[in-house]
């Protein structure tokens, strides 16, 4: 492999188009945000960069808080509407039929269609040119129970989440390791097996159908209807008389 080095930029995938809610349960905004992550674990913290443009900028800057839903394949649409149109013009929950439910800890509306709601709060705000980054800590989490199993394992990878890629959207492929399985033993096997994968790209063959049947006519049924007089009942046993050439 040989790289070409290219003049900087953000090209850092694939990263969650997560949707960011804000303001109040009666008067609440979304936006899309792919520039956020964790950054701490204990206390659990995150970061959602901002343009000072954007409405929900404003919302954030004063209130303090804002939710991080996560996206999946069925809230496509509206990740990528909240995404362009802003809310200072529109109600992008009433838009996009979503519902803004009460959360446990801060005023914030989340989206009770997102499997997975994060309850944030904002600690520090750092300018860094074109985005604000809002540094929050994760206050409280909401989870779909049903992506909850009886032993009350979150199955994460049921939740159909997508994953957003240089300007596209993409679901989540199978799974193919876990946490340190690198080192495991007992998953040698397992390893051995994804090694092992090869992708062939193999060259789809056409059957060849012959155009005439052994009487001479057209052995396909589309052209059996042109050949025929009576193309309404092709198949009916009747006999029908070819065609005759216009000379
Ligand atoms: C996939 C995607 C990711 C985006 N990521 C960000 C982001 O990280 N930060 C940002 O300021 N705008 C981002 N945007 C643009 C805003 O979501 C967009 O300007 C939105 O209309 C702002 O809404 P508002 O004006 O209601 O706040 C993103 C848009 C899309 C479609």
């Amino acid at each position: 492999m040989s790289k070409i080095t290219w003049k900087a930029g953000t090209l850092e995938y694939p990263l969650p188009p997560v949707m960011v809610s804000c303001g109040t349960v009666e008067n609440p905004n979304i936006m899309t945000a792919a520039w956020t992550g964790i950054i701490n674990s204990e206390p659990p913290m995150t970061y959602v960069s901002i343009r000072p443009e954007r409405y929900s900028h404003g919302i954030i800057k004063e209130s303090g808080e804002f939710v991080i839903n996560l996206p999946t394949t069925a809230l496509l649409t509206a990740v990528d509407f909240c995404g362009v149109k802003s809310g200072k013009e529109i109600n992008k929950f009433k838009e996009m039929k979503l519902r803004a439910g009460k959360c446990s800890v801060v005023a914030a509306p989340q989206i009770l269609e997102s499997p997975v709601s994060l309850e944030c709060r904002v600690k520090e705000i750092h300018s860094y040119g074109s985005h604000d980054m809002f540094v929050a800590e994760i206050v409280a989490v909401n989870v779909d129970d049903g992506l909850v199993d009886e032993n009350g394992k979150l199955c994460l990878e049921k939740a159909d989440l997508v994953a957003y890629v240089h300007n596209g959207y993409f679901t989540l492929g199978r799974k193919v390791g876990f946490f340190g399985f690198s080192i495991c033993k007992s998953a040698l096997i397992a390893r051995k097996k994804m090694q092992n994968v090869v992708v062939e790209v193999k060259e789809r063959k056409l059957p060849q159908k012959k155009a005439f049947d052994k009487k001479g006519k057209p052995a396909r049924r589309d052209d059996r209807k042109r050949f025929f007089k009576d193309d309404r009942k092709p198949f009916s046993g009747r006999k029908r008389s070819p065609i005759k050439k216009k000379s």
